[in-house]
C-alpha cells in the first residue's frame, strides 16, 4: 500500500506577477517592492522600468525613489530611475533591468 504522501504542491511559480496598479508608480518616479526584489519606475507617463532592487555595490536593497534617482541606503548609492545606471556612490555597475509591461493597468515583472 503506498503511503502516498506527495503533497508537494509545487507551489505554481508564476511566470509573471501583478505587483499593483500602474498608476500607483509617480510619474519621474518609482517603487521599491523588497519582498520581490524589484524596484518599478515610471520615468516618464506611460514608461514603464523595472529593476533589480539590490545595490550592485554589496548588496543591501535599494530603499528609496527620490527626485528620480533610485537610493541605496547603506552607502548612499543612486541609480537613474531611466535606465538604472549609476549616478552617484560607491557602485560601479547598474542595476540589473527586469522586463515589466502593464496588464490591464497592472504592474507586470517578469
Ligand atoms: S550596498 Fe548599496 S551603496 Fe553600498
Amino acid at each position: 500500500m503506498p503511503a502516498a504522501s506527495a503533497a508537494a504542491s509545487s507551489a505554481a511559480q508564476a511566470a509573471h506577477e501583478v505587483l499593483l496598479s500602474a498608476a500607483d508608480i509617480p510619474v519621474g518616479g518609482g517603487r521599491v517592492f523588497a519582498d520581490q526584489d524589484v524596484v518599478v519606475t515610471q520615468p516618464s507617463a506611460g514608461e514603464y522600468q523595472a529593476f533589480s532592487a539590490t545595490c550592485t555595490h554589496q548588496g543591501c536593497k535599494v530603499r528609496d525613489v527620490v527626485n528620480g534617482e533610485i537610493i541605496c541606503p547603506c552607502h548612499d548609492s543612486a541609480f537613474a530611475i531611466a535606465d538604472g545606471s549609476v549616478v552617484g556612490g560607491p557602485a560601479q555597475q547598474p542595476l540589473p533591468e527586469k522586463s515589466v509591461s502593464v496588464e490591464d493597468g497592472g504592474i507586470v515583472v517578469t
